[in-house]
């Protein structure tokens, strides 16, 4: 409603007195002249209403001059009484209609007012879903805050530390990435969440920053912010990123590494000095066991590759992750699980156990990063593999160069296979010393090593730059392990290449990983995803396909042994 529109509600039902203000209505032409009878103009409508009761007003009126003209004699004084009060009463009613008539014109504003409000808030939830739709931002749950569009506002909405803001544009990181756009507010809010986005996507800035911002300041008050990964690599890369982003704000941030252990920095008397803790689930339970940490203070737990955490079984981490969710006894204890991809029995343990959850995807579920070239080779047999490694690096590739294999032996044996070739080649995996496995992923980070050969112990969460092959010497055990090998290159935006050998054995998986080359846009054989699914030990691989609307559609893409 505009000025007018009001005003003329308002003024609904008032009337002009010409008798009085004759003079100013000739002036403003309103009557042509003072002579002219003014009877007519009476119930001009001034705002438009085309309510008008003035004439018939005005002949009541005469028609009362002229009863009170013919009437004489006895009685006289008591009809001017009646007629006065009746007057009166006809003047309250006018009153009454008047207000009425505005309290009604107020009404109608205020309705016009709370649609306007509605109309605004439609507006800016169309820009909100806009920038998800972009961003290809699927969120489900209740009251998810905003999406953010910079680093500034999160230090304008959510306080975040200047001096962390500092560090961010010190390192290069200017624009949010889609997972840290709506991750961010949600963990700023303190919202429990399961988030899933592609490999190389910023998930642990996602995690991190909301960390720094919720714990504020250094304090004595014992470990307040706890992250989980597999790997003491993956909690390594996460320690570093932590502390450079907090440079300058004095948080302490541990790592349980044998060092640290053997110097029992973590045991209850020196937890106070500790701010955030990384770790991976079996130190923290070997120390938990031994009564020599308390995680009772601890107010956000982070789970990074949260599947993986999850995996049960021998080699599984599910029953030391559950020993630690205990030890984490805090009322306040919010959690957060990070990964590339999800599986249905974490989504549920999120759904039954995490309050108002919030799960985030960006882009399609369980889907390879689409900055990859992918490509399936077919090699024939075991030798066949060798002959091939062999023509990749004599027709010339640009280093480095990852090359992933199933097992530790097979690593060795590999690695004796190419230590001859010329190259500068190394080998990682579980059975080597913690000092060599460091030295190793110091030599691939600064380029002294071109091809590191290794097992799933790289897979998950890794992140060096720059890597320009992936090469699946052995094929994966899964879509998923596939999904996180060759994410070790294409991150962060860049381009990277994937190579996958196969041979006959590999029939059997063939169709899944195929389906997500295919489901990444790289083209793959027809008769490869043509090939019949395999349903023993399997869950899902889902790809969810439609945005932030809640309503969820799921693509079965394959199954996954
Ligand atoms: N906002 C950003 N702008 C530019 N680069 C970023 C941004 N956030 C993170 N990065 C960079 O992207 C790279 C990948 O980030 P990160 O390791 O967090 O990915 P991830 O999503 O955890 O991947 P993975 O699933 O493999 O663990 C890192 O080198 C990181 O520095
Ligand atoms: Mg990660």
């Amino acid at each position: 409603m505009d000025a007018f529109d009001l005003f003329r509600k308002l003024g609904a039902g008032a009337k002009f007195d010409f008798k009085r203000f004759g003079k100013d209505a000739e002036r403003f032409k309103v009557v042509r002249s003072q002579e002219k009878d003014v009877t007519d103009h009476y119930g001009i409508d001034f705002f438009g209403t085309g309510v008008t009761h003035g004439n018939q007003e005005q002949r009541e009126e005469e028609e009362e001059k002229h009863e009170e003209e013919g009437d004489a004699g006895a009685g006289k004084r008591k009809r001017q009484d009646e007629e006065k009060t009746a007057k009166k009463k006809k003047e309250d009613t006018q009153a009454e209609g008047s207000i009425w008539q505005k309290s009604k014109g107020l009404k109608e504003g205020r309705d016009r007012d709370k649609t306007s409000m509605k109309r605004l808030q439609h507006l800016h939830q169309e820009k909100v879903n806009r920038v998800r739709t972009q961003h290809r931002i699927n969120v489900h749950g209740c009251d998810v805050p905003d999406p953010v569009c910079t680093f500034s506002e999160l230090q304008s909405e959510y306080g975040l530390n200047p001096r962390v803001l500092q560090n961010l544009s010190a390192a290069g990181l200017t624009v949010p990435t889609p997972i840290q756009m709506q991750a961010i507010p949600l963990m700023m809010h303190g919202r429990e969440l399961l988030a899933c986005a592609p490999t190389g996507s910023g998930k642990t800035l996602a995690f991190c920053l909301p960390l720094l911002t919720h714990l504020k300041q250094p304090a004595n008050l014992g470990i307040r912010a706890l992250v989980i990964s597999p790997t003491r690599e993956l909690a390594s890369q996460t320690h570093r990123e932590l502390v450079r982003l907090s440079e300058g704000v004095g948080f302490r941030v541990h790592i349980l590494d044998k060092a640290s252990m053997a110097a029992r920095k973590c045991v209850p008397s020196s937890n106070n000095k500790s701010d955030i803790l990384i770790s991976t689930p079996n130190r923290l339970v070997f120390l938990l066991k031994q009564d020599a940490l308390d995680l009772s203070s601890v107010e956000w737990l982070v789970v990074d590759e949260s599947d993986k955490l999850f995996e049960d079984g021998r080699s599984g981490f599910r029953d030391q992750l559950a020993a630690v969710f205990q030890a984490c006894s805090s009322p306040r204890v919010r959690r957060a699980l990070y990964s590339a991809t999800c599986a249905p029995d974490v989504e549920q343990w999120c759904r039954l156990n995490l309050d108002n959850l919030v799960s985030v995807n960006i882009g399609h579920r369980n889907s390879a990063v689409e900055t990859v070239e992918q490509k399936l080779l077919f090699v024939g047999t075991e030798n066949g593999k060798l002959l091939a490694v062999r023509d990749i690096i004599k027709k010339g590739f640009l280093p480095p160069m990852l090359v992933f294999v199933q097992s530790i032996d097979r690593a060795r044996e590999l690695f004796h296979e190419l230590v001859y070739e010329g190259i500068n080649v190394d080998i990682i995996h579980a059975d080597r010393t913690q000092q060599q496995r460091d030295n190793v992923i110091s030599s691939f980070r600064s380029g002294d090593i071109w091809v590191l050969i290794c097992t799933a112990l790289l897979a998950r969460g890794i992140d060096f730059k720059g890597v320009n092959l992936v090469l699946n010497y052995d094929f994966p055990t899964s879509a998923v392990e596939y999904i996180h090998r060759i994410g070790r290159t294409g991150r962060a935006g860049r381009t990277g290449r994937a190579v996958t050998f196969f041979t006959e054995d590999d029939k059997p998986l063939l169709r899944s990983i195929a389906n997500v080359i295919k489901q990444a846009g790289c083209p793959v054989p027809g008769y490869m995803v043509g090939f019949k699914k395999i349903h023993s030990n399997c869950y899902p691989l889902v790809g969810v396909v439609t945005n932030y609307s809640e309503q969820k559609h799921y693509i079965f893409l394959d199954c996954m042994v």
